[in-house]
């Protein structure tokens, strides 16, 4: 018996992918970078200066740090202004029935998104009541895959690892969840879930391991 969940937020609760696509693209556009759907797949649960470097691997130049904290901010308050129109509409199907059941099997419930806008995020779809604990990503010094931040959001649940499991959509994320030492549910297409413990397609299918 599992004592706590933690779930990922964006891809797993919500397609929030689409979002950060607009805006990491039209950054892009603007530097002269080439920057497509398929290159968006491979910033999933990278945080946002990550995923700046990767996009910027394709450049024709080099940036200054300060020069990439600027793209930084600048892409993120196109992505606030994206965000700003979401509601409990934009919740991925199963994901509240998913709460739901393990509330009503009594786990603790803690996410681990490095977003720094999941607080947003959360408010708009409705369900920040819904968790025990979130983590700000503001404290996490590494992000995904190494598994600080599931390990902080076991630690903040009162929860040992090994009694945690977590639901990711992001190989990253999967490999954040097991190298805490927690089993994972991948959420997407199991050839590329690999390191994952089960693989879903979505929410819907959503059972208490
Ligand atoms: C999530 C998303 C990533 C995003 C990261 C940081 O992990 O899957 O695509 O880059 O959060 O988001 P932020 O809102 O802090 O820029
Ligand atoms: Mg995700």
């Amino acid at each position: 018996r599992y004592a706590a969940v933690i779930f990922d937020l964006d891809g797993v609760i919500t397609d929030t992918a689409r979002y950060h696509y607009l805006a990491w693209k039209r950054l892009a556009d603007g530097e002269g970078v080439h920057f497509d759907e398929a290159a968006n797949e491979h910033l999933k649960g990278i945080d946002r200066m990550g995923s700046l470097e990767l996009i910027l691997a394709s450049a024709t130049r080099a940036y200054s740090d300060a020069e990439k904290l600027a793209l930084a901010t600048e892409k993120n308050e196109h992505y606030k202004e994206l965000i700003a129109t979401m509601s409990p509409a934009d919740l991925l199907p199963g994901a509240v029935a998913a709460l739901d059941t393990c509330r009503a099997a009594g786990l603790k419930i803690g996410l681990a998104s490095v977003s720094r806008n999941a607080f947003t995020v959360l408010d708009r779809l409705g369900i920040t009541d819904k968790f025990d604990y979130i983590v700000d990503a503001g404290t996490i010094a590494k992000g995904k895959p190494d598994p600080e931040i599931f390990l902080k959001a076991a630690r903040e649940l009162g929860v040992a690892p090994g009694d945690c499991f977590g639901v990711e959509d992001a190989v990253a994320g999967v490999a954040s969840i097991k190298s805490a030492g927690m089993y994972a549910i991948g959420v997407g297409d199991p050839a590329v879930l690999t390191e994952a413990d089960q693989v879903i397609p979505d929410l819907a299918a959503f059972r208490i391991p």
